[in-house]
């Protein structure tokens, strides 16, 4: 089929970094004397028609914006068929030839399941600051959001240092440890709890305890809020242990910023991908980064459980304390 019109969309959680996939994609697009369409917040843009035209200088000046200018939402009504039906709808409406889907492993599902419908040929780009698409070593985003996470556990142990202090930190991750995981290890944290690891909280208090008739004094312990709630964790801590722990939950100010060079030269990159994949007939799949290359996976691939390799890193957090 030919290939004249494609639109793009970035849907559910946003990232940092989707500004410059978008920019990419519009601007790439164009030099391939493709049109391309913006839709707004999502499946939900293509169910109520909310697109337009974008050119290139649509997408000035935001290279360097965290967050979304095509906006983003988790949209319900896409999982119905009447939903569905509205979305393909605009599609033909349109004239659109191909769909490039932001996002990560919600969005994929969503834009499989579309696919194998309507066959409306679509490619997705990573992103997701959880780092949880299978087949794909980073998504656009972790690296801004773990470096955000870091750098307020950086400042948080100079309180902890100062004030002799247990801290119980929760960062993000609903079904994954990889921000926990990967921060913990680099801000030198003494533990880390993550759902991809049975909690050993006794173990933990018997370190802390240990810890302290040896003269080590604070504590900084991450948890990944899908293996627990912060507030919870460190009441424990307090219960067992009888001294006294503070929480920060970080929470949402992972997911802003502006994208560190390491997310946007992954965006720029996989924005261009995306668009040659379409022009290649190619649908799906989802592109993103594997050992260095940028890789295609399929679909039902990307959207299965992604195993993290943990047993190294989780060690070595304990190892190093
Ligand atoms: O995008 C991933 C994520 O940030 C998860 O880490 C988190 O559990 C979830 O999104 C929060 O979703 P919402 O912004 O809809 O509350």
């Amino acid at each position: 089929m030919a290939m004249n019109k494609i639109a793009v969309l970035t849907t559910g959680g946003d990232a940092p970094g989707m500004n410059p996939a978008i920019r990419s994609v519009v601007r790439y697009g164009i030099s391939q004397k493709l049109e391309v369409m913006g839709v707004f917040r999502g499946w939900w843009g293509l169910i109520n028609e909310e697109l337009k035209a974008l050119n290139h200088r649509s997408v000035s000046g935001i290279i360097n914006q965290g967050g979304t200018i095509l906006k983003t939402a988790r949209c319900a009504e896409f999982k119905t068929e009447e939903g569905q039906d509205r979305a393909h709808n605009t599609i033909k409406k349109y004239g659109i030839d191909g769909l490039v889907v932001i996002g990560g492993n919600g969005s994929f599902t969503a834009a499989h399941e579309f696919y194998r419908k309507y066959k409306v040929p679509v490619v997705g780009i990573a992103a997701s600051i959880d780092n949880d698409v299978n087949g794909i070593d980073y998504t656009i985003g972790t690296d801004t959001a773990i470096n955000t996470a870091l750098d307020a556990i950086d400042k948080i142990r100079d309180t902890a240092t100062s004030m002799e202090r247990i801290f119980v930190v929760e960062v993000m991750g609903r079904d994954s440890g990889f921000i926990a995981l990967t921060v913990a290890l680099a801000g030198g944290c003494e533990d880390v709890i993550i759902p991809e690891k049975k909690l050993d909280l006794e173990a933990i208090c018997h370190g802390i305890v240990h810890g302290n008739l040896v003269g080590k004094m604070s504590w900084i312990i991450v948890v990944a809020e899908g293996a627990g709630k912060a507030v919870d964790i460190a009441r424990q801590i307090t219960e067992i242990t009888s001294l006294e722990t503070r929480v920060v939950v970080l929470g949402h100010v992972q997911r802003g910023g502006s994208p560190t060079a390491v997310s946007r030269d992954l965006a720029l990159t996989l924005g261009k991908y995306a668009v040659d994949c379409l022009l290649e007939g190619k649908t799906d799949i989802a592109v993103g980064a594997s050992c260095g290359k940028m890789v295609e996976v399929a679909f039902e691939i990307a959207i299965q459980k992604k195993e993290l390799k943990i047993e190294n890193l989780f060690n070595l957090v304990k190892v190093l304390t």
